[in-house]
């Protein structure tokens, strides 16, 4: 057998592409597909988290700039977690049946890769954010009311508004593949799956980046009124 090249030895080919089924292993055709996908799912959540980490790591540092710039490569590899659903558009659900016969009782509940990703924003991200807004002596709210003023502060909010609408768009989309493949009134193994996911749906990660354009608009809908201008349909 031919020596490894350093490619190979630094990739680990090897061990790489010994992780899927063998061609005559495979319950059916598409079943590589699936599990090329969801591997290749649980690396790029991997690479998410520990972006996220170093996002952290420099907001407590203030060096902002850096963080926006770890948190502007999350948002890349979203849009790669996302679009790559598409593949499994092309996945028949009668061959999804033959995957799931040999699958068990395993869940995209049971992904550590997402497990991580839900846990992450409350736990570390938010806090972090937290103590760098008391550093500077300013709330979301007055940043919010004066985003020129506080054009640094805002585009921190708006990376992490992204990060929450992201993963929201991620469930979005994997429930459209999901009616897709197995319809909308399809039992899975933990009930109803269109109402278990349509519930984690509504989750918020940052509620109160959410709830502060909601003060935002009371507030000048009040003053407005206090002034006997229209609102428009807002009012
Ligand atoms: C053939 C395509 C797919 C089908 C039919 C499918 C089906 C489902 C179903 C029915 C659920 C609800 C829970 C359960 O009953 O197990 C679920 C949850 C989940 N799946 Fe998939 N899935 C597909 C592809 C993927 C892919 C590619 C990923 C990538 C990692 C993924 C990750 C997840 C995650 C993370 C959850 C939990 C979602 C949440 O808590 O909001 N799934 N999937």
């Amino acid at each position: 057998m031919a020596p490894l090249t350093d490619y190979e030895k630094y990739i680990r080919t090897e061990e790489l592409l010994a992780l899927q089924k063998a061609p005559d292993a495979l319950a059916c055709h598409d079943e590589l597909q699936f599990q090329v996908v969801h591997q290749v799912a649980e690396l790029w959540m991997k690479l998410i988290a520990h972006e996220l980490r170093l996002a952290v790591r420099l907001l407590d540092e203030d060096a902002l700039t850096r963080a926006l710039h770890a948190l502007h490569r999350v948002r890349r590899v979203q849009v790669l977690l996302h679009d790559q659903l598409a593949l499994l558009d092309t996945m028949a659900p009668k061959d999804y049946m033959t995957v799931r016969t040999v699958l068990g009782n395993g869940s995209g509940q049971e992904s550590p890769g997402f497990k991580l990703l839900l846990r992450l924003p409350g736990e570390l991200i938010f806090p972090a954010l937290e103590r760098l807004l008391a550093r500077r002596g300013v709330t979301l709210r007055a940043i919010y009311e004066d985003h020129v003023g506080h054009a640094e502060l805002f585009a921190v909010c708006e990376a992490l508004t992204d990060l929450d609408q992201y993963l929201q768009q991620w469930r979005q989309r994997h429930l459209m593949l999901v009616f897709r493949i197995i319809g909308a009134g399809t039992p899975s193994l933990k009930g109803k799956a269109s109402e278990l996911l349509e519930r984690g749906m509504r989750q918020r990660f940052f509620p109160a980046l959410w709830e502060v354009r909601d003060e935002v608009f009371a507030e000048w809908t009040r003053t407005m009124l206090e002034k006997g201008q229209e609102t428009g349909y807002h009012g």
